[in-house]
């Protein structure tokens, strides 16, 4: 019986229960105050410490330290901006309570027992409040439960569970869109393979977004220990979050509405840097494309199918033996020949490059990376100073301590070898950071970094591993080719990582189920900051088939990342391997991507201005609309294009809800009235696509790769409301450079409406230094399909369509 007792203990690791959280110790009963200029700290009757700063009138830090005061050091490698202009904000004391109120929040602390509630400032409505005072687990009662117990004390805070209360972002989770009744875990792990329910996977952002009755606000807990969040799963009352370790140190973010929560989380921690434009081009992968032969013969096959293309990945195997930082000489004797025979057809090459550095098993073998690290002693070692000698691909390897300045500087600087050899951009992947010896990270508990002096262990810094690597690597090439934007990819992350890669969901599946998880899962890391996305189209593990693909590309056309990729013992799955039939239907899509870029990359463009995704749900759009709250077999891209696709087998007809408002559909432009469900008719070549009345979408000529032509005419289909109104900005750069930072760029504003003689077109004076020149615009009205055109000189004009 005892035995049985254990192993339901040991069992238990893993799933602490809001039940749990209850028996921890609570914070004690605020005693005095101090306020400063930005806040106030509130000293509570246990010695503990809660400092309330405020950040911005929508915006508030919550930190405490449980029974000592609050440490002088404050760090984060999240945080991107730490100084904010206090905004004005008025304290009242009561006996009872402490109020702080700013032009939109009220901030009311009760003292005994300490507990904050957050209120509109405007309407009074309560938005979150605490349940129960933060807590702690000093008597580590949950000792047992824990996956690290020497980590630190395990830290909590509850609040009150919404009868109506829905939850999304939390960043990758192999989960659905609204994360009610759901509870999750956050520590980076390799899944090769995962399904629903899977948890954790690859990526931790503790960033989520609370939304009841149309009121939304965010919390994001930077803590990067193993981390828990609890939507209402294991208890009526209430949603929690706690970590393993570090501060409960969490930022309270307030809309209404969605669209500022997230533009407040990206000035916290960064906008995503628009990438080079081929970025959003059609990629192709397979681990691998050697030797260079078979890569040159992938690409000839796209141009002779008259397929885009603009990148293809080059995986593991064109290293000699594994080894980072190199090429294989037999595969790959002249890789600059290679990039730049490839270039010539307008396409780029991307490596991965991966974090374990080959261990050379004899002494006398000299492999540069190895030599150099080991000799500055940047190679992260146990805390008895034995090398971290984990197992990946290369077999024996060390990692890197990118906690380390001089480590990162000098990691980036390694890829000279790349850009001397023409390669576009770096994947990096394997970074959670996975070992072959043991993926539950165990093994890693007494690895140590130098954390800015701190000399902290995995149980902290594994979580933030992957961002501090893609850190090290888009810093490298920024420095490398500072005339160019850098390009990575991540698999593993933490908040934040938006400043430096886009990213793949991972190793996926080649099943409906897997295409169907995608949806919510790029929806759900729009609603977490990280708006550049991707899955591997068609799936990566397994056999797929025609159907299967099909329907994987009229998903990913419209994803930001685009790339069909597939594992290395999987059945082929470029868009031709399934024969005609459903590579034209591929080459529709594709080609439609393409002309879609001007739009996709004002799209784009907005993500990284207002960290507004690209790719979205539609709650995002329509937070007042209920009906959107849990749907997430559709999505949007931008404010404007609706789309519903199959993502099950043999269906052809399907159900599609259209919110409120005008709508177009896109193949035949039909109108329909919003604010109900609708029966789709979607045989194989046809994705249900809807365009918002009001909308102008803004297309390019067709191409096959970025660049192949000049990006003229540009076509604007109009698409009315039913006051004959419609507008939109068009977003143009370099598509390279980092000029648009500093003002290269032009914003081009156009609006519709109904005049005596029909419909008339304002185009508005651009914003921005960038001339493209002079270039025909069209205007087409698509329901009616009248056309006007016009040589676009950059001057504000008017024109009437008939
Ligand atoms: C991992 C990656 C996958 C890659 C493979 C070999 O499984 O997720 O994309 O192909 O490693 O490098």
């Amino acid at each position: 019986m005892k035995f049985l007792i254990l192993i339901a203990i040991l069992g238990a690791a893993a799933t602490i229960s809001a039940q749990d959280i209850t028996t921890l110790e609570k914070i004690g009963p605020v005693v005095s105050l101090q306020r400063t200029d930005k806040g106030v700290t509130l000293n509570c009757h246990d010695n503990s410490q809660v400092q309330i700063s405020i950040l911005a009138s929508d915006l508030i830090r919550v930190r405490a330290s449980f029974t000592k005061p609050i440490p002088t050091r404050d760090h984060s490698w999240a945080i991107a901006k730490e100084d904010w202009a206090t905004p004005r904000w008025t304290l009242n004391e009561t006996s009872d309570s402490i109020s702080i109120t700013t032009d939109e929040l009220e901030i009311t602390i009760r003292r005994s027992p300490l507990l904050i509630e957050f209120r509109d400032a405007r309407t009074h409505q309560l938005i979150n409040a605490d349940e129960q005072p933060m807590s702690y687990d000093a008597g580590g009662r949950l000792a047992n439960m824990l996956f690290d117990p020497k980590a630190g004390m395990f830290v909590a805070a509850s609040k009150k569970l919404g009868f109506d209360e829905h939850f999304y972002g939390l960043g990758e989770k192999a989960a659905r869109l609204d994360k009610r009744r759901s509870s999750f875990v956050n520590w980076n792990s390799d899944t090769p393979g995962y399904t629903e329910g899977k948890d954790p996977i690859y990526q931790t952002i503790p960033f989520y977004i609370g939304l009841q009755r149309g009121v939304a606000y965010g919390i994001f807990f930077d803590n990067s220990y193993r981390s828990y969040f609890d939507f209402g799963k294991s208890s009526q009352q209430r949603a929690w979050f706690g970590a393993e370790g570090g501060e409960l140190n969490y930022y309270f973010c307030y809309g209404p509405s969605i669209k500022k929560i997230l533009g407040r989380y990206a000035d916290l921690t960064g906008h995503m840097p628009l990438p080079p434009l081929w970025a959003l081009g059609n990629q192709q992968s397979r681990w691998s494309y050697y030797p260079d032969s078979m890569v040159e013969e992938v690409v000839s096959e796209y141009r002779k199918r008259d397929l885009p293309l603009d990148v293809v990945y080059l995986d593991i195997d064109y290293m000699n033996g594994y080894r980072v930082f190199t090429f294989d000489k037999q595969r790959f004797p002249d890789p600059k020949a290679l990039t730049e025979k490839l270039g010539r057809q307008g396409v780029k090459v991307v490596t991965i490059v991966d974090p374990g550095i080959k261990y050379p098993p004899d002494k006398n073998e000299r492999y540069h990376a190895f030599d150099q690290g080991l000799e500055k002693n940047f190679f992260q070692r146990r805390r008895n100073g034995d090398l971290f000698v984990p197992r990946v691909w290369p077999g024996e390897s060390v990692f890197v301590d990118y906690t380390l300045p001089d480590a990162r500087r000098w990691w980036g600087d390694l890829h000279r070898v790349y850009i001397d050899n023409g390669i576009a951009g770096i994947w990096n992947d394997m970074n959670e950071p996975s070992d072959f010896v043991d993926q539950t990270g165990k093994n890693q508990l007494d690895v140590v970094s130098y954390d800015e002096g701190e000399k902290t262990t995995h149980a902290k810094n594994r979580n933030t591993f992957a961002l501090l690597m893609s850190r090290s690597t888009y810093e490298g090439l920024e420095r490398l080719r500072p005339d160019r934007r850098p390009y990575v990819i991540t698999r593993a992350a933490y908040a934040g990582i938006q400043r430096y890669a886009t990213m793949w969901t991972g190793d996926t599946n080649s099943t409906w189920e897997s295409l169907a998880l995608t949806l919510p899962m790029f929806t759900s890391l729009g609603l977490s900051g990280e708006p550049f996305v991707g899955s591997d189209v068609g799936g990566f593990i397994g056999r797929g088939n025609g159907e299967l693909l099909v329907r994987s590309y009229q998903v990913s056309f419209l994803a930001p990342f685009c790339r069909n990729h597939k594992v290395i013992d999987g059945y082929d799955q470029e868009p031709w391997r399934f024969g005609k039939h459903y590579e034209d239907i591929i080459r529709k899509y594709l080609k439609l991507r393409y002309t879609l870029l001007p739009f996709l990359y004002t799209t784009l463009e907005e993500a990284h201005r207002s960290g507004v995704p690209l790719f979205r749900p539609l709650v995002l759009n329509y937070q007042d609309d209920p009906s959107t709250y849990n749907l997430d077999d559709q999505f949007m891209v931008g404010d404007d294009l609706l789309v519903a696709p199959i993502l099950k087998p043999d269906v052809t007809k399907r159900l599609v809800y259209l919110p409120a408002g005008t709508w177009y559909d896109y193949w035949t432009n039909k109108k329909y009235s919003g604010g109900t469900m609708i029966s789709v008719d979607a045989p194989l070549d046809v994705v249900p696509m809807f365009v918002r009345g009001g909308a102008i979408v803004p297309v390019g000529p067709s191409v096959n790769y970025i660049g192949e032509k000049p990006v003229d005419p540009i076509t604007f289909n109009i698409y009315p409301d039913d006051a004959g109104s419609a507008s939109a900005t068009l977003y143009e750069d370099d598509g390279l450079s980092p000029a648009y930072k500093t003002g290269a760029f032009r914003r081009t504003s156009f609006s519709v409406r109904r005049g005596q003689r029909g419909l008339v077109v304002s185009t508005g004076v651009p914003e921005g230094t960038y001339n493209p020149g002079p270039r025909k615009f069209n205007f087409v009205v698509k329901p009616l399909g009248s056309v006007v055109s016009i040589v676009d000189d950059g001057k504000a004009k008017q024109v009437q369509l008939k």
